[in-house]
């Protein structure tokens, strides 16, 4: 493991070890920025980060407003260094939109303000068992007026659309007139990547009757967003003296002047909804945010808040893992399950940015970090949530063909970065160079069609998918008679990014053989179960016989690297080749090597940056012996940098996997609590989505030693030395599996659904419902 790693965990932990909340005891500005990331909420449709709702009036770079639609972007013309045909024309960038947060309170003509004048009793506390961010604090201001503020939000996860916050507010020592100053503000700007901060247009904006609403057009992609909101004031039984509203520039403010008495509390309920022209005509937009808003404000706050809160106690009832005798870990655990449900759309037709909705860092795009990382997350906890994302990948069909015929190949090849479908990344080394995206994307359709038995989405669905990127493969390789006239795939990027426009990756060949072999059973089962579907599909993509020889063809001939003298399988044909170097002896403060060294300089050596052959050797891990991992493994762990935090995950699993119980141990460590404690100084970016679902497979798959190998479920749990134990559910073809380890041993308990059978070790256990096996930990 590299140096500069191992110090890293547990060192500077910015909160205390609470196992379902995060609280920030003291305001700083230093923490700011990033404590935007970490208190942002999310409902998978829409996100905010953690920003005050009074004016901020720290430094500026201390501070990056967001609030996002997931799937809402603007686009704008890639400026090449040096132009060449084909490449993608666009940018797509995810927008920061409208601000409906703004509260602003006036004791007297003072402003509060954080900064200003004396806070006490003050704490932030993100609350993930109920999704709720509340802030606590009493304002002393520079006249001496104290005031009492309980501040609490959420984002509806049961009706996304919706957003609210409560602000309650009490003078402490004085009579006299408060101002409420409630705003939803148009001027909003991107702060990150796009040329043009400014990319959205207030094309309409009004009030009415507690109400504010504003539509924002964005230039180039051309969507409409509608937000509107609505408030309500009440005073338990004092009177609100005047009300007023009013619009400055491109701000609708709502006024409300208070007589206020000293001991008494006031409370503002912010209701807010968002619509935008991708899901409903633009005609309707304006009357479709006001009604909604209006309706969710008549539920009230407790209605909404029942809701929201059962969504999430249904979430952790499948999704929660328990560790005993670490509580740091339990929180992280808790925070990164909390941030990937907040960060996932669930409506089929958006999906998983790397930064989720906390941030613009990746301009809001989606990677395979989806298919590789998050959905075995919840294809094993909330199944339906991993059909929802592939779905996303059946929506951008189209998209992927036209990208296909874009480099020249046939069936479908997927965007390496996207929003709506159609390639993002102005960068071709390196990015969209991973073919390897294609059959990741087929992997976790089968991962999927096997671990729920939906055969319904394999036939209507997947099966299109699963031929249209076996077409990609077989145009895109060919036989190399140097290479015994072998399937070969030039000119590829595997996952390590570090060695782009290389020949034969390892990973990639392997992958797309399985795509290959994965399009020709889907092909074999439909004639057999489904072949009205399977004629349908084939006029539609006119599909021909010949193909599925050439398929057949390919995957039987796939060129899979191995180097027997060295017992290893070499990442691709040239890794071997590039000058030798000690990536110990690489300073500290040149990593991440991708911001500090020339790509030509990074490129010459046997440097890697992220899990490659290692993650093959989890993804396909029944075609490789165990000495075989272990081989990888001892030849690249000294190899690689983890510059990308994809990669210490993947490198625990198979530390376990192999007996390595310390470096998987280490390399878990890297991954729990790598936003929460900061350990890249990038957290006020936005959350490393796939990095918290990492943390999942390192546990389940990495220490349970959890294998899903053709349908069959496998486990082999040990238990790190420094824990007392863990439980996680599983769910598996309707069923649902907990699986508890401590000091005693393992217990299997069925705990619903009909009679299961699966490995543990090589011994075949079969459970009925309620049923449950301890065996002894050896
Ligand atoms: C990694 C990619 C990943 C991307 C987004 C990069 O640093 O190398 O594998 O897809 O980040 O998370």
């Amino acid at each position: 493991m590299r140096k500069y790693h191992l110090k890293k965990f547990y060192q500077n932990p910015l909160y205390k070890y609470e196992p379902w909340t995060i609280t920030e005891k003291e305001f700083k500005i230093e923490n700011n920025h990033h404590n935007e990331t970490i208190f942002a909420l999310g409902n998978g449709y829409m996100g905010l980060r953690g920003t005050l709702e009074e004016d901020y009036s720290g430094p500026e770079q201390t501070t990056t407003p967001g609030t996002y639609i997931n799937g809402v972007y603007t686009e704008e013309k890639i400026i090449y260094g040096e132009e060449a045909p084909d490449l993608p024309e666009f940018y797509q960038t995810m927008v920061n939109l409208a601000d409906w947060t703004g509260i602003n309170l006036y004791l007297g003509d003072e402003k509060f303000d954080m900064l200003q004048g004396k806070v006490s009793g003050y704490k932030r506390v993100l609350d993930m068992k109920e999704g709720t961010l509340t802030r606590e604090l009493t304002w002393e201001s520079p006249q001496g007026r104290k005031v009492k503020l309980t501040i609490k939000r959420f984002l509806s996860l049961a009706s996304p659309h919706i957003g609210v916050i409560k602000y309650s507010f009490t003078p402490v020592n004085f009579d006299g007139t408060i101002t409420v100053e409630s705003s939803l503000k148009g001027d909003v700007q991107n702060y990150h990547t796009l040329r043009n901060k400014k990319p959205l247009q207030v094309i309409d904006k009004a009030f009415s009757d507690g109400m504010l609403y504003l539509v924002h057009k964005i230039k180039n992609s051309g969507i409409e967003v509608a937000t509107a909101v609505k408030n309500v004031i009440s005073a338990g039984s004092g009177e609100i003296e005047t009300t007023n509203s009013l619009i400055e520039g491109d701000k609708v403010i709502k006024l409300y002047k208070i007589e206020a008495s000293q001991g008494q509390e006031y409370t503002l309920e912010k209701y807010a909804c968002l619509y935008h022209s991708l899901e409903i005509d633009k005609e309707d937009i304006v009357d479709k945010v006001i009604t909604e808003v209006s309706k969710a404000a008549e539920k009230g706050w407790d209605y909404l808040f029942e809701n929201h809160c059962q969504f999430l106690q249904n979430y952790w009832d499948d999704v929660d893992i328990k560790i005993y005798g670490d509580d740091a870990l339990q929180q992280a655990l808790r925070f990164n399950a909390f941030h990937l449900i907040q960060s996932t759309g669930r409506d089929g037709k958006t999906n998983i940015a790397a930064k989720g909705l906390t941030g613009e860092y990746y301009e809001g795009h989606y990677f395979w970090d989806t298919e590789t990382y998050i959905l075995p997350f919840y294809l094993y906890s909330k199944p339906e949530i991993s059909k929802d994302l592939l779905m996303f990948r059946y929506y951008t069909l189209d998209e992927a063909r036209e990208n296909a015929r874009r480099m020249r190949l046939d069936g479908a090849l997927y965007p390496w970065r996207t929003i709506n479908g159609k390639e993002a990344s102005g960068f071709f080394m390196g990015s969209t160079v991973q073919y390897h995206i294609d059959a990741d994307i087929a992997y976790a359709i089968n991962l999927y069609v096997t671990a729920t038995r939906d055969y319904d989405f394999l036939f209507n669905y997947g099966a299109e998918i699963l031929f249209e990127t076996a077409r990609m493969w077989a145009s895109r390789g060919s036989y190399i008679e140097l290479k015994g006239n072998r399937f070969c795939i030039n000119e590829v990027c595997g996952p390590d990014e570090y060695k782009p426009g290389v020949n034969n990756n390892c990973y990639t060949n392997y992958m797309a053989k399985l795509n290959l072999e994965l399009a020709l059973e889907a092909y074999r089962l439909m004639e057999k179960k489904a072949p009205d579907n399977l004629k349908k599909l084939v006029e539609k993509i006119n599909l021909q016989d010949s193909e599925l020889e050439a398929w057949k063809r390919a995957a039987d001939n796939m060129y899979l690297p191995y180097n027997e003298e060295l017992g290893i399988h070499p990442q691709d044909d040239s890794f071997l080749y590039k000058d030798p170097i000690d990536v110990d002896s690489i300073p500290e403060e040149d990593i991440p090597l991708v911001k500090n060294w020339h790509p030509l300089v990074i490129w010459r050596y046997q440097v890697i940056k992220q899990a490659d052959v290692i993650l093959l050797m989890l993804l396909l891990g029944d075609q490789f012996t165990t000495q075989q991992k272990k081989a990888n493994y001892d030849f690249y762990e000294p190899k690689t940098t983890h510059d990308s935090s994809l990669s210490p995950a993947i490198y625990s699993i198979i530390a376990s996997e192999i007996g390595y119980h310390d470096s998987a141990y280490n390399y878990f460590m890297q991954t729990a609590r790598l936003d929460l404690d900061d350990y890249n100084k990038n957290a006020y970016q936005g959350v490393h989505t796939a990095c918290m679902a990492g943390t999942w497979l390192a546990l389940v798959q990495g220490f349970a030693g959890m294998r899903n190998y053709n349908g069959e479920l496998h486990f082999s749990p040990c238990l790190p030395e420094k824990w007392d134990g863990y439980e996680f559910k599983v769910k598996f073809r309707g069923r649902q599996l907990k699986i508890t380890v401590n000091e005693e041993g393992v217990m299997y308990k069925l705990i619903k659904g009909e009679k299961l059978s699966f490995y543990h070790g090589d011994r075949k256990l079969e459970l009925n419902s309620g049923e449950e096996h301890n065996i002894e930990m050896g």
